[in-house]
């Protein structure tokens, strides 16, 4: 009896990484299109961005680490100087759903986000869903302001 609980526990969780690792990916289907309409026009349908004008995505330590910055940075946008893959920038980020009212949309938001967690070179498993995305917005919902560099790293400091 013990022995087939444990099989039973370990099937199930077989399952939901597969369930884990399909939500990304179906997600990030679904984003790919969200991300040409949005996203693209300046970071750049290859992830690269333009250097000195807009920061890349592939290899981005704001797009592959902590999902909450990530969410947070998006949705308040971000100003000022900022420094991404050793590249330097100084422009404005406009909070993404000011500028894409369809991202309003939790599910849209993390479709786009997904994608772009998971294209080029970026590696990620974990799926960034519209309930976490609400979280954050609560979470923050009393910034009017963009990010900079300053706050952003209050807020989040290195682990
Ligand atoms: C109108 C141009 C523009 C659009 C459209 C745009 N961004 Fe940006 N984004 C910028 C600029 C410029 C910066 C750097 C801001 C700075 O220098 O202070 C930036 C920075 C970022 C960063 C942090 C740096 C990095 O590259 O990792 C993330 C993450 C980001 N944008 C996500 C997004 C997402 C997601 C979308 C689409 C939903 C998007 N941006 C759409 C211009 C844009």
């Amino acid at each position: 009896m013990k022995k087939l609980t444990l099989t039973l526990a370990l099937s199930l969780c077989a399952n939901f990484a597969i369930f884990a690792e399909d939500d990304i990916k179906a997600s990030a289907e679904r984003g790919k299109a969200v991300f040409m309409q949005t996203c693209m026009a300046c970071h750049q349908p290859t992830g690269l961005g333009i250097p000195g004008a807009f920061p890349p995505f592939d290899g981005s330590e704001y797009v592959q680490g902590d999902t909450k910055r990530l969410v947070a940075l998006v949705i308040k946008g971000y100003m000022g100087p900022i420094e991404v893959k050793g590249q330097k920038f100084n422009n404005i980020l406009i909070a993404v759903d000011t500028q894409f009212p369809m991202l309003k949309e939790n599910a849209k938001l993390a479709d786009v986000l997904n994608y772009v967690r998971t294209a080029w070179s970026n590696k990620a498993d974990k799926a960034i869903t519209p309930e976490f995305i609400q979280k954050v917005r609560d979470e923050f919902k009393d910034r009017t302001t963009p990010w900079n560099a300053e706050d952003l790293a209050k807020a989040f400091p290195a682990k």
